[in-house]
């Protein structure tokens, strides 16, 4: 079960993201201020001018690599970026042979691990794990991508990579391509390329679109307007997708764009691709996946756009880019050595921290143990039921929403109940909206509510 957070009221906890107190975890691209990235990126600078000048910052300094997913990339280049360090690493790379073949919770098995390592590099295949490894590990959790959730590490690759080739992140036009939906890549990326004000096109391969919390995060968070974009510009590579914009302006206030009613896609500072993601979906229609090579790139809104992808690619970048200039994703790959370097300097506190943290990285609250009102089943509190405390954040109180702590997807229980008062209400009753935030408990019917002892309010 949980570890003991601070207690706000009997039978509630809240649990704050800005503590001082070590350790501090990467689970979200939100754990980072904005400055804190722009450090990261000017101290993954420095490291790659001699990537082995630097083993004097973390001798003695032991990180662990537990992967139950596949990896090639991400592992290697954050051990790599901890031997360059002067660290050492271990690795438990295929985790089906470790202790949770035997059962053995995650939450047991990252309190085990803090007593091994410094720093804990995590890759699981439920949305939220890093979330709830981050809430029993002693050490600092780095979340190398949790199911279809986030994935923050890349994303910093992806923004240095930005930061380096264009000499800037502020309003750049960036293209995301093929499954937006279940690439946890996408998802660091967009809130990232959002917080820096991007205009943002989304051509997803049909079915693949962008999953709604995450849009709504977006424009709720962030403030991106979506619109519907005209993506005739960009010829097969939007074919019959749904493609979307997303701008940080009203839609009345851009230049760039002809068309009011579905804004047209006129110039990208780069297209950033994906592979299908087929190990979290069925991959239907997988064989009319799009497919980027010299035509596409002469397009005119892509003439001068960089071709990024995280990688590893199958069909959908041509081999032929590989060797035009635009063509940066190897580029992209080798900068996760400097980029992990800094993240490990900076978790384990080996390099000063000049700029502001968040101030509250995460605010989220306990449920009482049991059920998880989680709707997404591939969440963490559902995949480790037993092991897992439900949690929420709060994102509005009028009317009443709020987000899985873990996989942040929206909570859609109709119900809430006061355990304090013990009675429930239709979650938009005013009287609902009225429960205080560490009284709440959702539910999904009223049967449920009534087994768990709640009388109608
Ligand atoms: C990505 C991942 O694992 O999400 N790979 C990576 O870390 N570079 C992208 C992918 O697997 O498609």
């Amino acid at each position: 079960m949980p570890p003991e957070p601070a207690r706000t009221r009997e039978g509630a906890s809240a649990h704050t993201g800005d503590v001082d107190a070590a350790p501090r975890h990467l689970v979200s691209i939100d754990d980072l201020g904005t400055d804190e990235i722009l450090e990261l990126f000017a101290r993954a600078r420095s490291f790659s001018e001699d990537l082995r000048a630097h083993a004097h910052l973390c001798p003695g300094t032991i990180s662990a690599s537990l992967f139950y997913e596949a990896s090639t990339r991400t592992r290697l280049s954050f051990e790599s970026a901890m031997l360059r360090l002067g660290g050492g690493v271990l690795t438990a790379a295929e985790m089906k042979t470790s202790s949770s073949s035997k059962g053995e919770s995650l939450a047991d098995t990252v309190r085990v691990v803090s007593g091994y390592a410094d720093i804990i590099v995590l890759r699981h295949s439920s949305e939220g794990a890093a979330r709830l490894a981050s809430r029993y590990a002693t050490v600092p959790v780095v979340n190398a991508g949790d199911g279809s959730h986030e994935h923050p590490t890349q994303t910093l690759c992806d923004l240095y990579t930005l930061w380096i080739e264009r000499g800037r992140l502020e309003g750049l036009d960036v293209v995301l391509a093929g499954d937006l939906r279940y690439s946890r890549t996408i998802h660091s990326f967009i809130y990232a390329l959002a917080r820096f004000r991007a205009n943002i096109v989304c051509v997803p391969h049909p079915g693949l679109e962008l999953p709604d919390y995450v849009l709504r995060r977006l424009h709720e968070e962030y403030g991106a307007e979506p619109v519907r974009a005209d993506a005739t510009q960009l010829g097969g590579l939007a074919g019959e997708s749904d493609a979307l914009y997303l701008t940080p302006h009203k839609p009345h206030q851009l230049s760039l764009f002809t068309e009011l009613s579905s804004l047209r896609v006129d110039r990208g500072d780069a297209l950033y691709m994906t592979r299908p993601q087929t190990e979290r979906h069925k991959g239907e229609n997988s064989d009319k996946y799009m497919r980027v090579g010299a035509e596409t790139m002469a397009l005119e809104p892509l003439r001068d756009a960089l071709v990024m992808h995280p990688l590893p690619r199958r069909d959908e970048i041509d081999a032929s880019m590989d060797t035009d200039p635009r063509g940066v994703y190897f580029k992209q790959a080798a900068r996760g050595v400097p980029i992990r370097m800094a993240i490990i300097a900076m978790l384990l506190g080996k390099v000063p921290a000049i700029a502001a943290r968040p101030r509250v990285a995460a605010t989220y609250f306990d449920l009482p143990a049991g059920k998880s009102p989680c709707p997404n089943p591939n969440c963490i509190s559902h995949t480790e039921a037993r092991h897992v405390q439900p949690a929420f954040r709060l994102r509005q109180r009028h009317p009443l929403r709020a987000g899985c702590a873990y996989c942040s997807q929206e909570l859609s229980a109709p119900f809430v109940a006061s355990r304090r008062d013990r009675v429930f209400f239709p979650r938009t009753d005013a009287k609902a909206q009225a429960v205080p935030v560490e009284d709440l408990v959702f539910l999904q019917d009223e049967r449920e509510a009534l087994e768990l002892g709640f009388a109608k309010g």
